[in-house]
């Protein structure tokens, strides 16, 4: 932060002000407009937040004309190549990495708290067996509020913190019942002996006639997709969050809310619509066909999994998911007719001047259904994936705004486009 004033002088609107300057320690600085319309009766305009910055982070750091993204500074392709998932969890709520005690610390809590009340297992009972995962995930996770009001006080740092835990903890052990439900199959409880991604392939795919034997190739592939879905700075599901969150409701209320807005295609959706487009366009020879209606504006359709608010260069995520697809795939099986079929629609789309002029390149969810594909991931589970992942962002937002005593309730302001004032009219005069 500094003490630099930026003029806002506009005579023929009655504007004369001088608004502070503030600097991040990295990237572009802001306007302080905090104070613009006590000072000036004016709210800014900004729609989709493309130039509004809603709050001060230290949490991650995305410079996207570069393709940067860190956790707490640490560059993403370090934490993917070197890091685990508990301890990339760790570093995002508490702001460093852990010693070798405070990982195992951190680590026997988590994988302690796995285990759901029996009350809110019965709650599955409600669901059609065809419901959408997603659509429990936002019930169930919600509903965990209903169970702990013991550590609800959002005002008691120790109450946060086994919150943010119980949340990381039991997200897995909800997300693998979804699908049970989903197939028929009873609930199987977690392992508190197995790893964080370990125990939930086990979830997933263990029956109680059979022990699921996780291989350790598939143990580290989701354990590199958490890691990069971890967080991602102010996206629409944290921000969703944040919003939640500095009403003062409860956190198990807000990460239902955050899961809510990441169903969206646009958001967490997206992986899942990569993989229906990529069965829908079958074959390369069909690409060009569906590279012309993504650039057709009178045509809905969009490449899933290209573009990015932030990103205007090669998505890092992506990058990585990308070069880890060969050997996950190799391993699994030889011939990947989707990955092959993906890398040649990217190969296509980047030479296209329509995706070259707008910087429209592959997003982290390009790649990441294909390889959660060959993990034996259904499709309708992908964004509950991302939502396990993104959870510790999440609660590391809630535990970092809640924790500013500066932090209000968010607000934001509108421009009115409705009627003036009109007076009531009887029914029959209508
Ligand atoms: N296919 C075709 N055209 C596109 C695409 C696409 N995937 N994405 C953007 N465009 C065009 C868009 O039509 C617009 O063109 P014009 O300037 O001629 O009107 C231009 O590019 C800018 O697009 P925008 O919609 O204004 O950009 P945005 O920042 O509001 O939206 C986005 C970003 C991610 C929602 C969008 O690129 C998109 O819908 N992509 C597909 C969905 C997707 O993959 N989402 C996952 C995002 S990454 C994971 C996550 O963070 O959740």
């Amino acid at each position: 932060m500094n003490d630099k004033l930026v003029k806002l002088n506009r005579p023929d609107a009655g504007v004369d002000l001088d608004l502070p300057l503030l600097e991040g320690s990295e990237g572009p600085d802001v306007f302080d407009i905090s104070r613009l319309y006590r000072d000036s009766g004016m709210f800014t305009f900004d729609p989709g937040f493309l130039s509004t910055a809603s709050c001060r982070s230290a949490i991650t750091y995305i410079d996207g004309d570069q393709g940067v993204l860190r956790y707490r500074g640490y560059p993403i392709e370090q934490l993917a190549e070197y890091s685990d998932f508990l301890e990339v969890a760790y570093l995002l709520l508490y702001g460093e990495l852990p010693t070798t005690q405070e990982y195992q610390e951190f680590s026997h809590i988590i994988l302690h708290h796995t285990m759901l009340n029996q009350g809110l297992l019965r709650f599955f009972e409600g669901f059609n067996y065809d419901a959408h995962p997603m659509a429990m995930m936002v019930g169930m996770a919600g509903s965990l509020s209903a169970f702990y009001h013991d550590s609800l006080d959002i005002n008691d740092p120790d109450h946060r913190e086994i919150c943010a835990h119980r949340m990381i903890a039991k997200m897995p052990t909800i997300a693998a019942a979804t699908y049970k439900h989903n197939i028929g199959e009873p609930i199987i409880y977690p392992r508190n002996d197995l790893s964080y991604c370990a125990n939930f392939l086990h979830m997933m795919f263990a029956t109680p006639c059979e022990e699921y034997k996780v291989t350790p190739l598939a143990e580290r592939a989701l354990n590199l997709l958490f890691i990069l879905h971890a967080d991602h700075e102010q996206n629409a599901s944290t921000s969703t969050v944040r919003l939640a969150g500095s009403s003062g409701a409860n956190p198990f209320a807000c990460v239902a809310a955050g899961i809510a807005s990441l169903w969206g295609p646009a958001h967490g959706g997206a992986n899942e619509a990569v993989i229906a487009m990529l069965d829908e366009i079958g074959s390369v020879r069909n690409i060009e066909k569906y590279v012309a209606k993504a650039k057709d504006k009178d045509d809905p359709f969009r490449l899933m999994g290209f573009g990015h608010r932030v990103y205007k260069n090669y998505d890092p995520r992506a990058k990585i998911i990308r070069s880890v697809c060969h050997e996950i795939l190799n391993t699994q099986v030889n011939d990947n007719p989707l990955f092959e079929l993906a890398m040649r629609l990217e190969e296509i789309a980047l030479q296209d001047e329509y995706f070259v002029e707008r910087q429209l390149y592959p997003n982290v969810d390009f790649y990441s259904g294909i390889i959660y594909r060959a993990l034996g991931i259904p499709t309708t589970m992908f964004t509950v994936m991302f939502a396990i992942a993104r959870t510790t962002g999440w609660v590391s937002h809630w535990m970092e705004m809640i924790g500013d005593p500066a932090h209000r309730i968010g607000r934001p302001r509108q421009l009115y486009v409705g009627h003036g004032k009109r007076d009531y009219p009887p029914r029959a005069q209508r």
